[in-house]
């Protein structure tokens, strides 16, 4: 029997969810305890947090204070511990205060809110908002050109979005790149949203100089960024608690008011426990060698992953939590090859496609990308499977380049 009501058209254009098209083809793999399932699909931690955070937690749960509403910002302890966590990660000289700073419930729901508060109208997705793509290509390691980005501007334009360490492409956009993009969004009275999901998983120094001074790094030139940045964190990925939802965002005044009044109907607070829990760690500075070992283990797993992967499948870009790899198999679609990895190999990995809106999934070279993500495994994981992919040249019987 069919509903009765009609649900958005913006919905409907929406692709579905990536993980769960991966998930049902792994379903159809039959696993055994000698070949086991590999699941490379989802940036989940491979690891759980450590026990002062969970003991944490779970006394913070226990509290009574823990089950009333929060102020929309979020608990005041955590965004202080935050604003001087920031400062760990991009310099002492780093101008960010704690009322610079919103708790989310996630950094999706961060991704989101600021297309709320920007008042982007609805169009062809789930969002209030219109995306305007702005492709990257593997000639130029998947980063974004500004020249790119500056064609696309239009009257309409509200913001500059992008996403670094990128999901899929593993690209991390080096500081000066991101000043250009600065410059540009505030040429052109922009937001520019960065969202740094996996910040903590690079090691090249602080991911951009942005909230300094101009006179700091590669910052434009009388740059004060309350007037353009718009920062998006996660503490899924950095501390191991996707499911205890909690993001984070820093931003102008003006622009964090409005997105509490967005936030007020969108979530109210963010959970509350995990919040009391982190503030005295992140304050302490107590979590700091645990993030710090799991991007060690991360960086050492991408290296092998690189040692191990068979030479056909190309690695166009690692980074953050994922690596982007492009199949061996001529005139094949990369989610036909995810298909079968996943029925016929217990490999399970997302096709690029799955990035993207259905009109926009590309066809030939550039559809031939796959992304596996080597945080959710161990070594010996990586192993297996660069072992099943060189299986795969044979049993799939199709033809390699
Ligand atoms: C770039 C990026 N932003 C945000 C998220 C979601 O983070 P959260 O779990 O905090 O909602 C992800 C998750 O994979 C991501 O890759």
């Amino acid at each position: 029997m069919s509903q009765r009501f009609r649900l958005s058209q913006g919905i409907k254009n929406t692709g579905r969810p990536p993980i769960p098209r991966a998930y049902a083809w792994a379903a159809l793999y039959p696993a055994t305890e000698a070949r086991p399932l590999l699941d490379m699909s989802q940036g989940v931690p491979g690891v759980p947090p450590p026990n002062m955070l969970l003991d944490a937690m779970a006394a913070a749960s226990a509290a009574p204070s823990s089950c009333g509403y929060l102020a929309n910002a979020g608990d005041p302890a955590l965004l202080q511990a935050m604003a001087k966590e920031m400062k760990e990660c991009y310099g002492e000289d780093a101008d960010i205060l704690a009322d610079d700073l919103v708790i989310t419930a996630g950094c999706n729901l961060a991704f989101s809110s600021p297309q709320w508060s920007l008042r982007m109208r609805e169009t062809r997705s789930s969002f209030p908002f219109l995306a305007v793509l702005l492709h990257t290509y593997a000639n130029e390691g998947f980063l974004p050109s500004p020249e790119r980005c500056a064609s696309l501007i239009t009257s309409k334009t509200k913001a500059i979005v992008l996403v670094t360490p990128n999901n899929p492409t593993g690209a991390i956009y080096p500081p000066n790149l991101l000043a250009s993009f600065a410059s540009l969004a505030r040429e052109h009275n922009l937001a520019l949203v960065l969202d740094e999901t996996y910040r903590d998983f690079v090691s090249s120094g602080a991911p951009h100089h942005l909230f300094s001074p101009s006179s700091v790094g590669d910052a434009p030139l009388d740059w004060a960024w309350r007037t353009t940045l718009v920062h998006l964190f996660s503490f899924s990925k950095s501390f191991c608690i996707p499911g205890h939802r909690l993001g984070l965002v820093a931003g102008p005044p003006a622009f964090t008011a409005a997105l509490c009044t967005a936030l007020d109907s969108l979530q109210i607070c963010a959970p509350r426990a995990p919040q009391a829990a982190l503030a005295p760690l992140i304050t302490s500075g107590a979590l700091r060698p645990f993030v710090q070992d799991m991007a060690r283990a991360v960086q050492h797993r991408h290296a092998l992953f690189k040692a191990r992967v068979p030479p056909r499948w190309r690695i166009g870009c690692q980074g953050g939590y994922y690596a982007f790899v492009r199949h061996p198999f001529v005139g094949r679609r990369a989610e036909e090859i995810c298909e079968r990895l996943a029925r016929e190999a217990g490999v399970v990995t997302l096709p690029a496609g799955f990035f993207a809106p259905p009109a926009d999934e590309k066809e030939g070279e550039e559809g031939r990308w796959v992304r596996f993500s080597v945080a959710n495994v161990d070594d010996r994981k990586v192993e297996l499977v660069c072992e099943r992919l060189a299986e795969c040249e044979t049993t799939f019987g199709w033809e390699l380049d």
